[in-house]
Order: C-alpha cells, then sequence, then structure tokens
C-alpha cells in the first residue's frame, strides 16, 4: 500500500510493543524505514522483538523496560531519547484491561487499569509533546483507544472509563497543540486477537462472538491496522487532526443501532413482516375512511 521508505529516518516511540499490537504496528514501522524506540514491562519480551525487527528489516531498534505508570521514569526515560535527537512519532498502545463485573471490582483493581491507560499514556504524551514544543519539532501521536469511547461498555468499565478520557485528550491536544506542529489522532480497534487481549477479554477461548457481532462477518486482519497506523504516522495529511478512527468492520455502529438484531431475519421472515405492515396500513386507511 506505501513506499517502502516512506517513513525512512523517522524516530518513533511505541509503547507495549513487546507483543501483541505494538508489536505489528513497531514492525510495520521498521518495514517502512523508521527506527524504532520500543518500551514495555517485560525486558526479555521486549529483547526478543528487537532482535526480530533489526533481523529482518535495515533500521535500529531500541528497547527499554518501563513501567508507565512512573511518572518519573517515563519523563527521564524520553528525556534520554531527545538527548540524541528528537522523536518524530509517538504510538501510545500499552494498555491494562480485565473482564469483570464492576461491583466485584476492588478499589485497587480500578486503579491497576486507570494508571495504566489514563494516568501513564497522559505521562508519555505530555513528557514527549513538551519536548517537541521545546525544540519546535513537528510530531505525530497516535493512541491506541476502542470504540467504548463512543458507546462505554459494561464489563471492562476502568477500561471504557480511562480511554475515554483519552478521547478527550485527543481532542483537545489537537486544537491546543495544532500551532506547534503537532498532530494528535487515535485509533479505535474492534476486534483484532491478539493473545495478551484474549486471554483477559476472551477467557473462554471461543470465536469472538462474545465480542458481539460484526457485519464484515470476520474480525480484524493485522494488515489492515497497520497501515491505518502508518498512515497516520506518516506525513502527507497533516490536516486530520483530533481524531479517533474506528477500524471495527462497523461493529460499533451495527451493535448501537435499535435495530441491530434485525440482521438476522431470513427472506422469509422479511416477507411476513413486509405482509403484516401491508395489512395494519390498509386497516389504519379503511378506519380513516
Ligand atoms: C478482578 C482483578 C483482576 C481480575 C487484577 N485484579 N486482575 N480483579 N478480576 N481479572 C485486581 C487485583 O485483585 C488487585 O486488586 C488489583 O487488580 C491489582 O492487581 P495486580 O495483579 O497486582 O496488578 P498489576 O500487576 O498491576 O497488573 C495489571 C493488570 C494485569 C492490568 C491487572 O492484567 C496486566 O498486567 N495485564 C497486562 C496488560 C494487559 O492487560 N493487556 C491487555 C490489554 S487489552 P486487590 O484489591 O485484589 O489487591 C486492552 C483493550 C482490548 O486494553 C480491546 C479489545 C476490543
Amino acid at each position: 500500500m506505501f513506499k517502502k521508505d516512506l517513513l525512512k529516518d523517522k524516530r518513533i516511540l511505541v509503547t507495549g510493543a513487546g507483543t501483541g499490537l505494538g508489536k505489528e504496528m513497531a514492525n510495520h514501522y521498521a518495514e517502512h524505514g523508521a527506527n524504532l524506540f520500543i518500551c514495555g514491562r517485560r525486558e526479555n519480551v521486549l529483547k526478543e522483538t528487537a532482535t526480530e525487527i533489526e533481523d529482518k528489516y535495515e533500521v535500529n531498534v531500541n528497547y527499554e523496560s518501563l513501567d508507565i505508570r512512573a511518572s518519573k521514569d517515563v519523563d527521564d526515560y524520553v528525556g534520554r531519547i531527545f538527548e540524541d535527537a528528537p522523536l518524530d512519532g509517538l504510538v501510545n498502545n500499552a494498555a491494562g484491561n480485565f473482564i469483570s463485573p464492576t461491583k466485584d471490582l476492588s478499589h485497587k483493581g480500578f486503579d491497576a487499569i486507570a494508571n495504566i491507560v489514563f494516568h501513564g499514556t497522559f505521562y508519555m504524551t505530555h513528557s514527549v509533546g513538551k519536548r517537541w514544543i521545546e525544540s519546535k519539532h513537528k510530531g505525530s501521536i497516535i493512541s491506541i483507544l476502542t470504540t467504548w469511547v463512543w458507546t462505554g461498555s459494561p464489563y471492562v468499565v476502568p477500561s471504557a472509563m480511562s480511554k475515554s478520557g483519552l478521547n478527550t485528550m485527543t481532542q483537545s491536544l489537537a486544537a491546543e497543540w495544532g500551532k506547534y506542529g503537532i498532530k494528535v489522532n487515535a485509533i479505535a480497534p474492534g476486534p483484532f486477537p491478539t493473545k495478551g487481549a484474549w486471554e483477559r477479554l476472551n477467557p473462554n477461548g471461543d470465536d469472538g462472538s462474545v465480542m458481539g457481532e460484526v457485519p464484515l462477518g470476520r474480525v480484524g486482519e493485522m494488515g489492515e491496522l497497520q497501515n491505518l497506523a502508518t498512515f497516520l504516522m506518516a506525513d502527507g495529511c497533516d490536516y486530520l487532526t483530533g481524531q479517533t478512527i474506528a477500524i471495527d468492520g462497523a461493529q460499533y455502529l451495527t451493535g448501537g443501532g435499535t435495530f441491530s438484531n434485525l440482521d438476522k431475519l431470513s427472506d422469509d421472515e422479511w416477507e411476513q413482516i413486509r405482509t403484516m405492515i401491508r395489512s395494519s396500513n390498509t386497516k389504519d386507511k379503511a378506519d380513516r375512511g
């Protein structure tokens, strides 16, 4: 879809890139020429991912173990990167989540998610953004959200609340930082199965039906998400900012509609319904004389 040098020499930081969606996006950035900084909590996983990417593409991948909940560690890490040269892009991908009835959550359980998603993502965005402003360097921020930012979602309330806050951050900072050449967008992926997310959100291991129905009749393909993440990171569409883009096969629009379940009706059932509607129209007309 893109020229292989689209992101050549860009320096991009992807949080939580040791596994899952972060690793997939990092791979695609490297394939298009970017040098990478990847961080996450597990050093061994990061090291493996960094080696794997460097072996495949002619780019540098720096990895460092970092918990984004620790605000000072985040700022020190970003400071060290900028000592060499500014970053060009940041992908806020690191997250935490599990399904649970909200009444059974402890306050510590709520904090475990909110501290990673809501606080940690802000720390990272702030540490990078303020340095871009200081150094008058343009940059692109992409946060990985979910479609729950528009619909809310039962059983994942700490995540839905936190990601909604980041949706507001995306809109607010696009407006506040536009004058500095910083674009701020977000992606709201629907079901893109990855081991980490699926084990926590779909522990029964079924085919994804627990996630609701997708009009396209399938889960997302990783290449589709990678292409969107690369398009948003590249130069050439800077006027696109402050947006959260859903990539979910129209799942959330369908699930939210009053008539979504009509999707299941057969042609015969539709014919019966048409007949019933026509007969009640005819009766109405007769009643009106
Ligand atoms: C109820 C739970 C729980 C669970 C943890 N807690 N798991 N409560 N149900 N399944 C509670 C604990 O009991 C404890 O509270 C508190 O949370 C802290 O637990 P810790 O295990 O000490 O927390 P921590 O080590 O910080 O772990 C963070 C974590 C964990 C988020 C809870 O799951 C984790 O590290 N996950 C890895 C990242 C991840 O989740 N990736 C998937 C992201 S998918 P008490 O009071 O008992 O002490 C995603 C969106 C996908 O974000 C969207 C798909 C459409």
